[in-house]
């Protein structure tokens, strides 16, 4: 057989985070130390009572409803309504293996263009391209917070010139770690040229802010929301999300139920029994402290990496920045972030991952490089934390910092 790999698959590039993995392994092996600042992954243990609830249900074996546990359902809507101030109904919630498949489903189901800003997450542009939807991107700027404004938006819709579109936003931003100012703006045009919004809220709950603002709320008619335990709860590997649609368009809803029956049948049962948990329960105490954390470690490295040579935003939200290294000499970011690596020991990913053009000397840096647990257990406070603390419990944050520094003065 020749040639039996469908184009749009084979031209699919294996994901950027696998390949610097490997570049860190392989530095590991020579005995290099390595900041991995690379990585995406949340640095907190999932909260005990979520675990043991799971323990607890483990014998439970029967398939669930293919859409989900209706009190799981039951228990995001409710989640939802207090978040978003918008209700979706449990019948417009489905439950899936992460957020990322409910996404990839949605592409499936979907027959349109898609609208990415740039920067976006990885998986975007390769999710729409396994499912043959033609991805449009907007290139975004530090002035407007690294989301897309809604004149570049009107424009873009106009120029696609079709009926079918999704825009996928994502705040708090995963690369950016920036929090969308201007939802107000951004749903009044998608609700003028009646396009959907995707609103991947997967950092939600690990924002800066004090309140939470959801686009939902400007526009619930027109705006799914996809979410799950990955990032709040630090639970990426137990594969828990789901998508929820606006009442009026529950027919996609639908769709989406079909190709999860057809595919991977039902979220794990003791799973979506611990989720009941994760959704009902009171964190708030595991979620400021988390926060917190977050927001002090994150707030040294942008007080220690800006300068002249590096143009960066605060941390609003998630676990990322993005620092722009300026008068740099290399032709691509990725090149950047190779030599950032061998000569320092720092991993980073290429903005041109996130949907950049190559010669912008963006990366994203992602500030968990410590360890959670026990930096969770020795503070106990939401006041923010000062330098000596961080150095004591985000040692290699505070090194890989500093090695970065060094490396840009060299600009
Ligand atoms: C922006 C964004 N959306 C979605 C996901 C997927 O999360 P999950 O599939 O674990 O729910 C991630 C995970 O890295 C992410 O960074």
């Amino acid at each position: 057989m020749e040639n039996y790999i469908k184009k749009n698959i084979a031209s699919l590039k294996p994901s950027s985070t696998l390949a610097i993995n490997e570049k860190v392994k392989k530095l590991l092996n020579t005995g290099k130390k390595v900041f991995n600042f690379g990585f995406g992954q949340s640095p907190f243990p999932i909260p005990e009572k979520i675990v043991s609830v799971l323990k607890d249900n483990a014998h439970k074996k029967d398939y669930l409803p293919m859409q989900g546990l209706p009190q799981l359902r039951e228990a995001i809507s409710k989640y939802l309504l207090k978040r978003t101030g918008i209700t979706y109904e449990k019948e417009n919630i489905i439950i899936t293996p992460g957020s990322k498949e409910a996404m990839l489903l949605m592409h499936i189901a979907f027959d349109g263009d898609i609208i990415l800003p740039a920067p976006s997450w990885v998986s975007y542009q390769p999710q729409a391209q396994i499912a043959l939807n033609k991805v449009h991107w907007i290139e975004t700027s530090i002035d407007n917070n690294w989301f897309p404004t809604s004149k570049q938006l009107e424009e873009k819709i106009k120029k696609i010139n079709k009926k079918n579109i999704i825009l996928i936003i994502n705040s708090p931003n995963n690369p950016s770690g920036s929090i969308c100012n201007n939802f107000g703006q951004i749903a009044e045009i998608a609700k003028k040229n009646n396009i959907n919004i995707l609103s991947d809220e997967i950092y939600a709950d690990i924002n800066f802010k004090k309140n939470y603002e959801s686009i939902s709320k400007f526009y619930p008619e027109g705006t799914f929301i996809s979410g799950g335990l990955s990032k709040w709860c630090g639970a990426g590997g137990w594969r828990l999300g789901f998508f929820a649609v606006p009442k009026n368009q529950s027919n996609f809803l639908k769709a989406l139920k079909t190709l999860a029956s057809e595919s991977y049948s039902t979220v794990n049962t003791p799973l979506q029994f611990a989720a009941v948990e994760a959704y009902r329960g009171d964190y708030s105490d595991y979620l400021n402290k988390s926060k917190n954390i977050l927001k002090s470690v994150g707030n040294y490295v942008y007080n220690n990496l800006k300068s002249n040579k590096v143009l960066i935003n605060p941390p609003q939200g998630a676990f990322y920045l993005m620092p722009e290294f300026l008068n740099s000499k290399f032709k691509t970011s990725n090149d950047m972030c190779e030599d950032i690596l061998y000569k320092t020991g720092v991993a980073l990913l290429p903005g041109s991952d996130f949907g950049f053009k190559p010669n912008k000397m963006l990366a994203r840096l992602s500030y968990t490089d410590f360890n959670g647990e026990i930096f969770l257990k020795n503070i106990s406070t939401t006041k923010s934390l000062d330098d000596e603390v961080i150095k004591k419990y985000a040692p290699n944050v505070v090194e890989g910092t500093n090695k970065l520094v060094e490396w840009s003065k060299t600009l």
